[in-house]
């Protein structure tokens, strides 16, 4: 069974083929990113219109000058969540194109694309993915914490109450001075200050307050609530800022500093949580799955708890199939449906 599915939930016009829900034949990405680099974020309009001008391209370069009316048996698109007028988009090109080559459609939530993006490349026959599974699913729009208990039976334990962890960073970034997207800028600045600073003791870090979001008020997390909150600790960032900068300029150091603090806190209150609800829900697999999960102090702190209490943890196979592509909604197209 091979599918091909089409994504433009927000900047990336992406179309991929892709048969049985893990291998990938074509996985074709156009990006509008040069564009949104230079406001800071994507603008809705500005993305629309490159989606127009790049699906048909980008759909042509997947078939590969195959003829789809014999090489495709389905089409798969994302419906939701994302930018309104990047989806339809998407969504009228696969209505067509269906209608044309006379293929089923499936419709694809986003988010569930992305906890898809870990069966690509992996074959179920070598490698099976066993339930009940934790899936983090971090990316600049979403913040989802998912058990999995098959492939239908699906909860959201917790999500974000406000900001995303994705879209802290780039807001983050944005107050440092940094680049968009954010998230690998703050990577590499937390980087460097490891380099600049390996033996500092613990206590003399910078640290951020975490949002627990516990019933009790309590600083330390207590179970009692899966869901997150980052605006808080975009607002604490602003405050170091202002108080370092001194209504001029940080220094790299400071910038630094900060970032490593700032994505300690996200990450804290990541994978307690994520490793907590695979604790009670006595979860196989723990996923990762999204933007955030292509960084590396995420993943190596995460491989350390997960080690320790014996929960096999994946992440997606490749880094681009971490950020937006299509692939992942073509594998959760066939594993949704069974098709
Ligand atoms: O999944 P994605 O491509 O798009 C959405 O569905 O939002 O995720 C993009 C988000 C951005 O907010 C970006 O800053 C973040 O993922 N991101 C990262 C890293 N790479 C991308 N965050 C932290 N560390 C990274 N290395
Ligand atoms: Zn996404």
């Amino acid at each position: 069974m091979k599918i091909l599915a089409i994504e433009t939930s927000c900047d990336e016009t992406a179309c991929a083929i892709v048969e049985d829900g893990w291998k990938v034949h074509a996985n074709v990405i156009a990006s509008s990113l040069d564009l949104h680099k230079q406001t800071g974020g994507v603008v809705p309009e500005v993305a629309a219109r490159a989606h127009i001008e790049a699906i048909f391209p980008v759909v042509q370069e997947a078939l590969n000058g195959q003829n789809p009316k014999e090489y495709i048996d389905a089409i798969a698109v994302t419906t939701e969540p994302g930018l309104l007028t990047s989806l339809l988009v998407g969504k009228e090109t696969a209505k067509w194109l269906a209608y044309l080559w006379e293929k089923p459609l499936v419709e694809v939530n986003h988010i569930r694309g992305h906890v898809y993006a870990n069966w690509l490349e992996r074959d179920p026959q070598m490698n099976p993915i066993q339930f009940p599974i934790i899936c983090l699913s971090v990316s600049g729009g979403h913040n989802d914490l998912i058990l999995m208990k098959d492939h239908q039976n699906w909860e959201i334990l917790g999500r974000s109450q406000d900001d995303a962890a994705g879209e802290a960073f780039d807001k983050v970034a944005r107050i440092l001075g940094l680049g968009y997207p954010g998230g690998p800028e703050i990577e590499q600045q937390a980087k460097i200050f490891l380099q600049m600073a390996p033996l500092l003791e613990e206590d003399l870090l910078l640290r951020f307050p975490r949002a627990w979001l516990n019933e009790n008020n309590s600083n330390k997390w207590d179970g009692s609530s899966y869901d997150f909150s980052f605006s808080g600790l975009k607002s604490e960032v602003l405050r170091e800022v202002d108080k370092r900068s001194n209504g001029g300029q940080l220094h790299a150091q400071d910038i630094s500093e900060i970032a490593y603090a700032f994505q300690d806190a996200v990450f804290d209150a990541l994978i307690t949580k994520a490793t907590g609800a695979a604790k009670v829900f006595e979860a196989k697999e723990l996923h990762i799955a999204g933007g955030v999960s292509a960084n590396q102090f995420f993943r190596t702190r995460l491989e350390e708890r997960s080690r320790e209490l014996g929960v096999r943890l994946r992440w997606p196979s490749d880094m681009k199939f971490c950020t937006d592509n299509a692939a992942m909604i073509g594998a959760a197209a066939f594993w949704q449906n069974q098709l």
